[in-house]
């Protein structure tokens, strides 16, 4: 499995202040942070970034959400990392998401659901290469 994966604290959790105990969860799950930057996406990188669900009925407001506020974007360093950060973040519903999960704690809907993961190495290093440079990661 790759090492590597990727996250963004998303609109809902940056604004209501809830980045900071995110990533404490994240650094206490074993995950060293590798890149980060805060930034405010427009409609249209939002579209981008999710472009493989743009034939899906929520598309619109997936990008209207994901581009209301400011986003942290962080690249994440561990064994294993893709499976073991989707198993720390939870289900998507965070009605679904089991105990002690970051959803769990900080999602308020399927919608706004505080944080992104990726689904596998290769979405990690595209979802990656989206925000940040190679030389803007850790080697
Ligand atoms: P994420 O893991 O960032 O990738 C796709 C996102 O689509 C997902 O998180 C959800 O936030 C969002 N999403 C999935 N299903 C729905 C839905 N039914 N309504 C709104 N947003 C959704």
């Amino acid at each position: 499995a790759g090492k590597r994966t990727f996250t963004m604290i998303k609109p809902d959790a940056f604004g209501a202040g809830n980045t900071g105990a995110i990533i404490k969860m994240i650094e206490e799950a074993g995950f060293k942070l590798v890149a980060g930057k805060i930034t405010h996406l427009t409609k249209e990188l939002a579209g981008k970034f999710y472009e493989v669900h743009k034939e899906r009925p929520f598309y619109g407001e997936l990008c209207d959400f994901m581009s209301s506020g400011p986003i942290m974007a962080i690249v994440l360093e561990k064994d294993n990392a893709v499976e073991d950060f989707r198993k720390l973040i939870g289900a998507t519903n965070p009605a679904e998401a089991a105990e002690g999960t970051i959803r769990k704690a900080y999602a308020k809907s399927v919608g706004e659901n505080a944080v992104h993961g990726s689904d596998s190495d290769e979405n990690a290093a595209i979802e990656s290469s989206f925000f940040f440079s190679k030389f803007e990661e850790i080697a």
